[in-house]
């Protein structure tokens, strides 16, 4: 019931994870947020809107959507504590490492007002770990680049306060271009919740011991950063760089196909999806959006990706393992493109997907039938023997 392969001694897996939050029909493509296609929502909702909407299983209402909202604006700012942890950190750490590590203090500041058992409890954590998560992901990247913090500012919307958390300095008026907002609640859109990933599946994990509920996302947010799950956005811009120009592309497709240490394109291919990813074809449409709108239609990497999907697509390799561009292949074009660096697209990611893992917190911890995570393994080591003392071995 915690979305773990349980292995039985037959060596056969059985998914025993039972949620109602997202589906996914890997063969057709298709990804439903409780029951609503992705891609409706992309076009009509907003970011918030679909957090309510994930996190409480129905699109609110105008009043439910403003006191939603309101709940998420109380709780943005952090303890004057939590920021001080970014004072022990190296200027050069990675933005991702930061927040495994701030996040997971979190669970220090709110450590007793966090029964799991109380739903009230519950929905106040989520409300607290949504909201101050883009806060904490703004601190890390200005610790990175050596500037002042920037306050969040309640009268701006999720994405735009973002933003300006970002790249707003004390000594400039600083103006959310609503575009790049736009394009920024898009994306969190497709990347608010996926079933059983491996972070996901890492939160409900943790979570499933009743340990603090801020911990077990902190460990979400350290599964994330692989470069085979969250981290591929920022592999594919590395990647990108790598090739530089689309003259590269058959060189390099070669080293993929012969796994040349292990080469993969990155931003291909998916356990679940064995057609498009339908986030792919959004984000591709949102990106050439952006670009036109920034005056960057012919960006080089946008080039160079449209190059190899085109390669990918029409070459028998890909085509028998049914390799298909993933979430991860373009999102990172659009956040270089809004002025995001590399090294902050996996918390970008992460932004976006802490209300997923934060429903399923809730839905694991709701229900009372859930019991502690605790997969079996198939034995591979040595049989039975006996101690041999050190002088006898
Ligand atoms: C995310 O689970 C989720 O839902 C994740 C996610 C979410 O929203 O949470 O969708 C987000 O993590 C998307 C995936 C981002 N990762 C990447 O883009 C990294 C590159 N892709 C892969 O490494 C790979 O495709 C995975 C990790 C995504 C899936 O790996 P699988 O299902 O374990 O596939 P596999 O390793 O068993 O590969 C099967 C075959 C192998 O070849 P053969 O051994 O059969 O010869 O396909 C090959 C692989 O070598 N292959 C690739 C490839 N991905 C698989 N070859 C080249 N390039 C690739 N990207």
């Amino acid at each position: 019931k915690l979305g773990i392969f349980t292995y039985d001694p037959g060596f056969t897996s059985t998914c025993s994870t039972k949620s109602a939050i997202t589906y996914i029909d890997g063969d057709e493509g298709v990804l439903l947020y409780r029951g609503y296609p992705v891609d409706q929502l992309a076009e009509h909702s907003s970011f918030i809107e679909v957090c309510y909407l994930v996190l409480h299983g129905e699109l609110p209402k105008k009043d439910q959507l403003e006191a939603f909202e309101g709940s998420i604006r109380r709780h943005t700012m952090i303890n004057e504590g939590v920021k001080r942890f970014f004072d022990g950190f190296y200027y050069d750490a990675h933005p991702m490492a930061m927040l495994t590590g701030v996040v997971g203090a979190l669970s220090a500041f709110y450590h007793d007002t966090t029964n799991n058992k109380d739903p009230k409890h519950r929905e106040i954590f989520a409300h607290r770990m949504i909201a101050k998560i883009p806060t904490i992901a703004a601190a890390a990247y200005k610790k990175f680049y050596g500037q002042p913090f920037m306050h969040p500012q309640n009268n701006l919307d999720y994405c735009s306060n973002l933003l300006q958390m970002m790249f707003a300095v004390p000594a400039e008026p600083y103006h959310v271009d609503p575009v790049a907002a736009r394009a920024l609640d898009v994306l969190f859109i497709l990347h608010a919740d996926h079933e059983q990933n491996a972070s996901t599946s890492t939160v409900r994990m943790a979570g499933s011991t009743g340990c603090n509920p801020y911990a077990a996302i902190s460990s979400g947010i350290a599964a994330l950063w692989g470069p085979l799950h969250g981290g591929a956005n920022e592999a594919v811009l590395n990647m990108l760089d790598e090739i530089g120009d689309a003259k590269h592309v058959p060189e390099f497709m070669n080293k993929v196909k012969n796994k040349v240490e292990g080469v993969r394109l990155m931003g291909f291919g998916h356990r679940v999806y064995k057609n498009f990813d339908p986030r792919a074809k959004i984000i591709r449409e949102q990106c050439h959006k952006v670009l036109k709108h920034l005056g960057k239609e012919n960006d080089p990497k946008m080039e160079l990706a449209l190059k190899l999907e085109e390669i990918a697509l029409s070459d028998d390799y890909f085509k028998q393992r049914k390799l298909y561009p993933n979430v991860d292949f373009y999102s990172g074009i659009i956040y270089e493109a809004l002025g995001i660096p590399v090294n902050m697209f996996t918390p970008m990611f992460a932004v976006a997907r802490t209300v997923g893992w934060c429903a399923h917190w809730m839905e694991m911890t709701a229900d009372s039938s859930t019991r502690i995570a605790r997969p079996r393994q198939v034995y591979t080591g040595a049989p039975v023997r006996n101690y041999v003392p050190c002088d006898q071995r």
